[in-house]
């Protein structure tokens, strides 16, 4: 194995100690204290494990953290009535509606309904068109970490040469967009690109966002490359137990790249620290203090 692996986590915990000290300074200089709520309807296995892994972040970093858990049977009216709530509450500056929700829910009209200084999911239109024309903006969580990765290898990413594959609202459109804005030359790649291996091999820099176990392989990336792997896929494991894989062939394209994240412990402890830095900035933001430190 050749590559850097990109410590996710450690790049994440050191993140959150900043969140945490700004969170500290915003409570003691300013007497406000972030607040965050967190939306949960139903009972999805995975998102009741991502939404217990944001209330201990939460909680470690100072903010204030208010759980709203809703029935699987939950209405539209009702829902739509507990974002209203939330988006007058002062001591809320952060709005985050676990998705996917149940499927009687029409769940763009629930972002929609979040007021955009509050989304810190960055979900709603308004901060998906601010980010694409180069405004200020509330930027989705996990391309944020994905740039922030990408930075911790190259501090200036001008120039470089990115694809992205995949065209998501969540990831691939949004880290598209903040590629762009750090100057990188960008080639988005979807299911109908034409010879995407080929594609893959010009990038100096590779981010997989597809949600397909270990679909790139090792003749898809350019020697030395970066590559920022999304993906989480959980396969058939040993033993009968189930593993988490990302969308690259970690061991095989960890021979060729020059730096690589790995799944878990990659792109995944990102998401949570943004999270936190997302609420941080809303909070200041909405109280007219100049942007915080992180
Ligand atoms: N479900 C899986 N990931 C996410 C996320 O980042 N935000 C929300 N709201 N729901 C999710």
């Amino acid at each position: 194995m050749s590559a850097r692996i990109i410590d996710g986590k450690a790049i994440a915990a050191e993140l959150r100690i900043k969140v945490a000290g700004e969170v500290k300074r915003l409570t003691t200089q300013h007497g406000v204290t972030p607040g965050l709520a967190v939306v949960l309807a139903g009972n999805n296995p995975a998102s009741e494990s991502y939404v217990g892994s944001k209330a201990k972040a939460t909680k470690e970093a100072g903010i204030n953290s208010f759980d709203h858990r809703l029935p699987d049977s939950v209405g539209q009216a009702e829902l739509m009535a507990l974002v209203k709530k939330l988006n007058a509450d002062p001591a809320v500056h952060g709005i985050l509606v676990q998705l996917p929700l149940p499927k009687q829910i029409d769940a763009q009209q629930v972002l929609d309904a979040i007021d955009p200084a509050k989304d810190v999911d960055g979900f709603h239109p308004v901060n998906a068109g601010r980010l694409a024309s180069g405004l200020p903006a509330l930027v989705p969580c996990t391309p944020l970490g994905c740039i922030m990765l990408a930075k911790a290898v190259h501090p200036s990413l001008a120039g470089m040469e990115a694809v992205v594959i995949g065209r998501s609202n969540i990831v691939g459109k949004p880290v598209t967009q903040l590629l762009l804005a750090e100057n990188a030359t960008v080639t988005v790649t979807h299911s109908k690109t034409r010879d995407l291996p080929a594609v893959c091999r010009r990038a100096d820099l590779l981010v997989a966002a597809i949600g397909r176990p270990e679909m790139v392989r090792a003749g898809w990336i350019k020697p030395g490359a970066t590559v920022i792997d999304v993906g989480i896929n959980r396969v058939p494991g040993e033993n009968g137990k189930s593993k988490l894989v990302g969308d690259v062939a970690f061991a095989e394209c960890a021979e060729v790249a020059g730096a690589i994240t790995p799944v878990p412990g990659g792109v995944g402890p990102m998401t949570i620290a943004c999270l936190m830095v997302n609420t941080v900035r809303a909070t200041c933001a909405i109280s007219g203090l100049p942007a915080p430190a992180v």
